[in-house]
């Protein structure tokens, strides 16, 4: 068995949610991950392997994980779902909770979804999710590809939708957006790359178990 094991965290809103499970999981980094500019940094040593955190961009997890860069990763559903990557997905975290919704201006759903045949331009960086559901309702979407603040791209009129992660939705109501329809729940995945789970199974299996009763918790203490 290799003698370092290696998980990779989303920077960001994510990370913030993440590190009480770890904690519970006896993962804790051995500094503070959210304020330190390294991105690898260690954890605890366990059975004699050196655990170690890499702390990088939410979309580059899966990409970690599955090249084997990463032997673990936390990832959310959304990025998964799009990516694809052959990775396995033992276990929900239930954190991260959000959703991938098509958002557009008021008047604009107010006019009612698109009709099959209709054209349309949508912005998004979730390009393959959504060709894939405009695709499938029969509308031909030109696809634009964004970064980030989609939002702003009907207010400019350069999209007539956009297709987006929505949270609390203050950032929609702020740019006078609205939801005009869900089309997955999200939340964070652990994620498992496919040879780490054969050969350092001894290691990681009590891992996901670990997690898997900190999530437990968490759910019962939220239902409290
Ligand atoms: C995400 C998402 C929305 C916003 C939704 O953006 O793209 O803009 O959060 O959250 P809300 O419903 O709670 O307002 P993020 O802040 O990650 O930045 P980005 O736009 O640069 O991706």
């Amino acid at each position: 068995m290799s003698d370092i094991l290696t998980i990779a965290l989303s920077k960001g809103r994510i990370l913030e949610q993440t590190l009480p499970l770890l904690t519970y999981a006896h993962l804790t980094p051995a500094e503070d991950v959210q304020s330190t500019r390294k991105l690898m940094v260690d954890g605890p040593v366990i059975d004699g392997v050196q655990v170690r955190f890499l702390i990088i961009r939410a979309a580059d997890v899966c990409t970690y994980v599955e090249q084997g860069a990463a032997d673990m990763g936390i990832s959310g559903r959304d990025l998964l779902l799009e990516h694809r990557p052959h990775v396995y997905e033992p276990l929900d975290l239930n954190i991260g909770r959000c959703r991938v919704c098509i958002c557009g201006l008021q008047s604009a759903v107010d006019k009612g979804e698109p009709k099959a045949g209709s054209r349309i331009r949508v912005a998004t960086k979730y390009d393959y999710l959504a060709a894939q559901y405009y695709l499938s309702e029969g509308i031909q979407a030109e696809i634009i590809h964004l970064y980030g603040g989609m939002e702003l791209a009907p207010l400019v009129g350069m999209a007539d939708r956009i297709v987006d992660i929505v949270e609390t939705g203050s950032t929609l109501k702020a740019n006078g957006l609205v939801e005009e329809k869900t089309l997955f729940e999200i939340s964070s995945r652990l994620i498992v790359n496919p040879a780490s789970a054969a050969t350092k199974r001894a290691l990681i299996h009590p891992i996901v178990e670990q997690l898997r009763e900190a999530v437990g918790q968490q759910n019962n203490n939220r239902s409290l």
